[in-house]
């Protein structure tokens, strides 16, 4: 399974595992196999989920090689790894002083977003078992918030409550407050929201958490590393993080905008003793107590030390110029799409953008046209859109993308391309 596509079943007739090893120079070989058939790189990640630097390659390699010589540590043997482990730590140093945390936070890395916000669920139910007795554990969040909220729910058999939306596409504050009752022990809001790049108003949410005192995380995976290069850039973008006081944690994905290796993110928590919620020493084996930095056990340092070099190799001013990029971008994208008949974009705060369909026009056909000339993007339902990543790609990525659909669109219009063309990549 996928997000977007899924596994195609194999009938493997003969056995895979070979009795005896193969050549080094073989199976590099048999491996570019299979990476010649993936959409390549450069085409995947421009208009889709990117955050892979593609269009800064210098920055891209240093992450690449630093990845690779950390592959081999484990970050669960600390006491073999000093100076592994101090690199770590200025990691996180160097999270407080990009995404302005104060001093004081506790931060965390996990294996992603996903597991970001399981670590925030986590806390939360920790905290409301411990502080405030509940004991069926309740969560209330907008509709738009990512859908590992719902995994994580299902796993730990938390009772989630989505709240439709405002007109606004963002969260409806006053109903979340109305859905809070006594089991309630964490409400969220995004920062921005994967299905529109639209910012929750955190104050708000902030203020109501402080006023039902109810864990308050907000979702930063998207944007985390790229909303305080935006508010420096004097783009309007709501406040979002740690200066609202309702807030108790964020999520940031360091795997998406500060250009590391993937998987990494990070959890961060405002007032250190609140790590004690995201802890579960085990003790009860027979090695004694053990303790982990987050949900997985064995981690590899590889993505860490990427963060590190691309975070020195990049430094602030490199991370203003993506940003920057980024930003024209977008804007890019506005023109250009408000000069396609047939489809509209919806306006994004930031990170990513959707663009609807007209009455009628196929999504999914649009979409396949598109795939069939190599541009892609993902699919949104609610309401039919495709989506794309508003990363620092060039102005011809842009360019193509949107002469792509204009060409696509009378070709859906007059049935000459049809649903069939999206089946190949379902
Ligand atoms: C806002 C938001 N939260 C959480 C996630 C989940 O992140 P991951 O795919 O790294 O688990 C994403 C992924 O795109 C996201 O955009």
């Amino acid at each position: 399974m996928g997000y977007f596509g899924s596994d195609k079943a194999v009938v493997f007739e003969q056995p895979v595992f070979p009795q005896q090893g193969i050549a080094r120079d073989e199976v590099m070989q048999l491996l570019t196999r299979f990476e010649r058939q993936d959409v390549d790189d450069i085409h995947a990640h421009n208009t889709i989920q990117s955050t892979t630097l593609m269009s800064h390659m210098a920055a891209a390699q240093v992450a690449k090689d630093a990845h690779q010589m950390f592959l081999r540590r484990n970050m669960l043997y600390k006491t073999l790894l000093p100076g592994t482990t101090r690199m770590a730590l200025e990691v996180k140093q160097m999270i407080r002083e990009m995404l302005r945390y104060p001093q004081d936070t506790a931060i965390r890395f996990t294996s992603g977003g996903s597991e970001s916000l399981y670590c925030a669920i986590h806390s939360a139910r920790q905290w409301g078992r411990q502080v405030k007795n509940i004991e069926r554990p309740e969560i209330v969040v907008p509709y738009s918030i990512h859908a590992a909220f719902s995994k994580w729910c299902t796993y730990a058999d938390i009772k989630i409550n989505r709240i439709p939306l405002g007109p606004d596409y963002r969260a409806d504050v006053a109903a979340i407050e109305r859905a809070i009752n006594d089991n309630t022990v964490l409400i969220a809001g995004s920062a921005p929201c994967w299905p529109y790049g639209l910012f929750d108003d955190i104050a708000g949410l902030g203020e109501v958490a402080q006023r039902h005192d109810v864990w308050m995380h907000v979702d930063g995976c998207l944007g985390g590393f790229q909303s305080p290069f935006a508010e420096q850039l004097g783009h309007p973008i709501p406040v979002w993080d740690f200066r609202i006081p309702g807030v108790r944690s964020i999520s940031a994905d360091l795997h998406k905008h500060a250009y590391s290796a993937k998987p990494l993110s990070s959890i961060a928590f405002r007032d250190a003793s609140w790590e004690q919620y995201l802890d579960c020493p085990a003790a009860d084996w027979p090695d004694g107590p053990y303790t982990s930095e987050a949900i997985c056990g064995t981690t590899t340092a590889g993505p860490i030390a990427s963060a590190w070099a691309v975070m020195k190799f990049l430094g602030e001013e490199g991370y203003l110029e993506l940003m920057r990029r980024s930003l024209a971008v977008r804007e890019r994208y506005i023109a250009k799409l408000a000069e396609v008949d047939g489809v509209e974009p919806f306006i994004s705060d930031m990170c990513v953008m959707t663009i609807r369909p007209e009455k009628g026009l196929d999504l999914f056909a649009v979409m396949g046209g598109l795939f069939e000339r190599q541009s892609f993007c993902l699919p949104s339902l609610q309401p039919p859109a495709m989506k794309i990543v508003l990363d620092p790609v060039t102005d011809e990525v842009v360019d193509t993308f949107v002469s792509d659909l204009a060409e696509v669109i009378p070709l859906v219009r007059r049935g000459e391309i049809t649903i069939e063309a999206i089946q190949p990549y379902m």
